[in-house]
C-alpha cells in the first residue's frame, strides 16, 4: 500500500490528481480506513502490530501528499515568475511635457515684481471700441498715430449701427477701462496681447504688452522712473540698472518719455545694465488730463503716471531670444533650447 500510494503521489502533477489519490489512500472509504475496519477481526496481538503500522502508514501518505502539494505551489510560482517577466532594465520611452510658454513665463514674472510695489493685476478686451482704443486716449479720428499703428478693424456688415470695434494695438484701452471701473486712486498692470498688421524679424502681427498706470494725489516722473529702474533690477536680476529718459510724443501722455535700459555689447554679446549703451524698452509718460477726464477721474485732483512695454522684447533681452518670431512658431526644438520645454 505505502509503495502504491507514495508513488501515485511521486507522480502527481497537479492539485487536483494529489485529491483523488488522498480520498482512494486516506479518505472516510479510502483503502487505509478499509484495513482499519478490519482490525476488529483480529486477534489482539494482530491488532496491537498492525493498528500502529495502519495508523503511521496514514500519517506518511498524508505527510507526503501535503509535501507534494507545497512542492507543486513551489513550482507553479517559478513558471509564473519564468513566464511574466518584464525587464526594468529596458529605457523607458521618452514622455515631453508641456511647460509654460516664455511670453506666459515672463508675465508672470512682471506681474509678482510689480505685485510687490503695489501694482495689482488689471484686464480688457482685446477686441475693443475705436472709443477705448482710440478717442479716450486723446487720438481723435483724424489722428496720425491711427494709420501708423497699422490697426486692424473688425468688419462691420450693411446696417451695423453698433460702434466700431478694432483689435487693440496696445494695452492702453484699459487704462480707460479701469479708472472706469476702479476710480482714483490706483496702481495696475495690465499685461495682454495686442495686435498690428506687421511682419518682420522684430514685428509679428499679435505681440504682448505691459501696461502700467499710477494715479494718485502728487504722482511724478520721479515715481515714474524710480518704479522702472526698481521693475527692470529685479526682472533682469542685475542691482542698480540705469534707465535713460529720452523726450518723446504720446497723445495720452503729457510728458512723454522713451526710456531706454543701460546696456552694452562685449564680443557680440548684449549685456543689461552693464556699459554705456542704451535699448529702447517702453514708451511712458504722465497721465494727460483728458485722458483722466475720458475716464472719469477730476484732473484738477488726481494725476499720473502710465507707460507701455512689449513683453517679447524683454524676454528676448533676458533670454536672448534673436528673432521675435520665434515666439509664435511652437516650434518644440526651439523651445527646448531655450530652457521652455522638456
Ligand atoms: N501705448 C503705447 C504704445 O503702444 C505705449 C505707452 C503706454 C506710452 C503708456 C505711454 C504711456 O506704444
Amino acid at each position: 500500500l505505502k509503495r502504491k500510494y507514495l508513488g501515485q503521489i511521486a507522480e502527481a502533477t497537479d492539485e487536483a490528481a494529489l485529491e483523488v489519490i488522498r480520498l482512494a489512500a486516506v479518505g472516510k472509504k479510502g483503502e487505509v480506513a478499509l484495513k482499519m475496519r478490519e482490525l476488529g477481526k483480529m486477534t489482539p496481538e494482530e491488532r496491537q502490530a498492525a493498528g500502529p503500522a495502519l495508523n503511521a502508514l496514514k500519517d506518511e501518505i498524508n505527510s507526503a501528499l501535503s509535501a507534494k502539494k507545497a512542492g507543486l505551489a513551489d513550482a507553479a510560482l517559478d513558471e509564473r515568475l519564468r513566464s511574466e517577466w518584464l525587464d526594468v532594465t529596458l529605457p523607458v520611452r521618452p514622455r515631453r511635457e508641456g511647460t509654460i510658454h516664455p511670453i506666459s513665463q515672463v508675465s508672470e514674472e512682471v506681474a509678482a515684481i510689480f505685485a510687490e510695489l503695489g501694482f495689482s493685476v488689471a484686464e480688457g478686451p482685446r477686441i475693443d471700441t475705436d472709443w477705448y482704443n482710440f478717442d479716450a486716449l486723446n487720438i481723435p479720428g483724424h489722428h496720425p498715430a491711427r494709420a501708423e499703428m497699422d490697426t486692424f478693424y473688425m468688419h462691420r456688415a450693411e446696417g451695423d449701427n453698433r460702434p466700431p470695434h478694432v483689435l487693440r494695438t496696445h494695452t492702453s484701452p484699459v487704462q480707460i477701462r479701469t479708472m472706469e471701473a476702479q476710480g482714483a486712486p490706483l496702481r495696475i498692470i495690465c499685461p495682454g496681447g495686442v495686435y498690428r498688421a506687421d511682419y518682420d524679424q522684430t514685428h509679428t502681427p499679435m505681440f504682448h504688452q505691459v501696461e502700467g498706470l499710477a494715479i494718485d494725489r502728487d504722482i511724478s516722473m520721479a515715481n515714474l522712473k524710480w518704479t522702472l529702474e526698481e521693475f527692470f533690477s529685479a526682472f533682469f536680476e542685475i542691482d542698480g540698472i540705469k534707465t535713460r529718459f529720452r523726450a518723446s510724443h504720446f497723445p495720452f501722455t503729457e510728458p512723454s518719455a522713451e526710456v531706454d535700459i543701460q546696456c552694452s555689447w562685449v564680443d557680440g554679446q548684449l549685456r543689461i545694465g552693464e556699459g554705456d549703451g542704451w535699448m529702447e524698452v517702453l514708451g511712458s509718460g504722465m497721465v494727460h488730463p483728458k485722458v483722466l477726464a475720458a475716464g472719469g477721474i477730476d484732473p484738477d485732483k488726481w494725476q499720473g503716471f502710465a507707460f507701455g512695454m512689449g513683453i517679447d522684447r524683454i524676454a528676448m533681452l533676458k533670454y536672448g531670444i534673436p528673432d521675435l518670431r520665434a515666439f509664435f512658431d511652437s516650434d518644440l526644438r526651439w523651445l527646448r533650447h531655450y530652457g521652455f520645454a522638456s
